[in-house]
């Protein structure tokens, strides 16, 4: 259904996000036919630029977009583009400073707005405060406003619930879209479609049956230009209690009674509220040291985290983390959960990797139950979207014995997809109203009251980092982590 009109306002929108992800993402959105026809954009930044400054930035977004995708699908529009591009508008100003704001609502003329928060986390106070004072943030006489806030969340548990109390301040709870973009990937959508519409994953999904689960986002991109931010962030606050712990509680949250936002929250912030923070003996930190891809001739060579710019020499921020968590219910006690992200590795790669128990004994003489294939289910979420399943099959011949197959559902083969950044359902979900795919409070507080102890023994101690080399598949200590008990990983490759 086409969204209601309205007005979608970017603070910072000069900045990457906004070209890189949410500017194709609207155009994407209007070419499906989802923008009411009264739909405009108001870029709120300080940089000198005019509206059709904004609008040739906006056309290079959409054209390196297309040309990325190289699909036909994605060739421009010109209806649609003509449509948009005479409806944006931009308005230069400080985001701490009434006046704009001021000007802003003369602009919205008491329509339907979306605030959108693509500004560094150090804005989103000061923004927020404004939209209140300014009674923009009023949703009197039937207009909606809605307000959408990127990450980081906060930098720890303290100032997460600063801001949380800070945003409701100006703000109810029905108004506030946090985002986390992993759940604007189709494929996270798609546990909960896998496990909550199919009759025969549910009845395995718990201890009696599995094993062990293993969640990866394995990066190859180094820390690039983000070294300032991240040199005060590191992997498990850019990573952890966020993505990774939605990939987490979509895979071992409880059905919810409904898709509603609310059922659906209730469950997520359910299953995090049952996993112990996590013990700073069962985290392992990374930290990538210059290595290649690749060897001999064809290798490029990649310079370590302390080379890269704006990094510390004796920098200690993390580039990788590996944990172990437990999640304490019926459903999962002793199962562990092992997490594990970083930069540098060999693969871009993330997939949730189920391991189940094996057979509990052996009848194929010439293969003992320790040789059998173990039976894995792995969740592709990205760069391939499917679902692989590992298991065991007699290999042809008279003697009986048994070899390890696979069998693969690839996304792309049974269905096509629009060009999407992955950014268009959460701005259309947020233009509709439907927060399911966005954050509640207590499911980004959940995330670090699991991260936050461990964060703080580590600052405390010193704790050491481990090194590996860029290029390969992280640090040995991530290995032993899953030795202790006889695991290990899937190979990165
Ligand atoms: C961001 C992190 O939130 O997610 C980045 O700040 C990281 O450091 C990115 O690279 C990963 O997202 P994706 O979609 O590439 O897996």
């Amino acid at each position: 259904a086409v969204a209601p009109p309205g007005a979608f306002v970017i603070f910072g929108g000069g900045g990457d996000l906004t070209k890189r992800l949410l500017m194709p993402a609207i155009y994407n959105l209007a070419c499906a036919g989802l923008l009411n026809d009264d739909f405009s954009i108001i870029v709120v930044d300080w940089a000198e630029m005019t509206d059709e400054s904004l609008v040739a930035q906006f056309r290079e977004s959409i054209d390196d977009f297309v040309n990325k995708r190289g699909t036909s699908a994605a060739v421009l529009q010109n209806d649609v583009w003509d449509h948009l591009t005479a409806n944006i508008s931009y308005l230069r100003g400080s985001f701490e400073e009434e006046s704009t704001f001021a000007a802003l609502n003369e602009r919205l003329l008491g329509r339907n707005a979306v605030f959108y928060m693509a500004v560094a986390a150090r804005f989103f106070g000061p923004i927020v405060d404004f939209l209140g004072e300014s009674g923009l943030a009023s949703e009197d006489n039937g207009v909606y406003r809605r307000v959408i806030i990127e990450k980081p969340f906060g930098a720890d548990l303290v100032s997460a619930k600063a801001l949380n109390a800070r945003m409701l301040k100006s703000l109810d709870e029905t108004q506030i879209y946090r985002i986390d973009h992993y759940l604007g990937k189709e494929t996270v959508q798609n546990i909960m479609a896998l496990r909550f519409s199919n009759g025969f994953f549910e009845p395995l999904w718990n201890r009696q049956n599995i094993d062990h689960i293993q969640i990866t986002a394995a990066e190859t991109v180094g820390v690039e230009k983000r070294g300032r931010f991240y040199e005060g962030t590191g992997a498990i606050r850019d990573m952890v209690p966020n993505h990774l712990m939605q990939l987490l509680s979509m895979t071992a949250m409880e059905a919810p009674t409904s898709f509603d936002a609310d059922a659906v929250r209730d469950e997520k912030a359910k299953v995090l509220s049952a996993i112990q923070p996590v013990k700073l003996e069962d985290v392992v930190r990374g930290q990538y040291v210059s290595g290649s891809f690749g060897i001999g001739d064809e290798a490029e060579a990649l310079r370590g985290y302390r080379e890269e710019p704006d990094i510390a020499m004796g920098s200690q921020t993390e580039t990788y983390a590996a944990m172990k968590l437990s999640i304490d219910n019926w459903r999962w006690a002793g199962v562990p959960f092992y997490l594990r992200t970083g930069k540098r590795l060999r693969k871009r790669k993330t997939e949730i990797a189920i391991h189940f128990k094996q057979a509990p004994y052996a009848l194929f003489r010439d293969t003992p139950v320790d040789k059998l294939t173990p039976n894995i289910m792995v969740l592709h979420i990205q760069p391939t979207e499917g679902v692989t399943m590992q298991f065991s099959a007699k290999v042809p011949g008279p003697a009986v014995r048994l070899g390890g197959v696979r069998m693969k559902f690839d996304y792309s083969d049974w269905f096509s997809d629009g060009p999407s950044t992955g950014y268009e359902t959460l701005i259309y979900d947020c233009l509709i109203g439907d927060q399911t795919l966005f954050q509640r409070a207590d499911t980004i507080e959940g995330g670090w009251r699991i991260v936050q102890p461990a964060l703080e023994r580590a600052a405390a101690e010193h704790s050491p980092l481990c090194f590996y080399p860029a290029g390969l598949d992280g640090p040995r200590e991530a290995d032993e982590l899953l030795a202790r008990s006889g695991r290990r990983w899937l190979d990165l490759s």
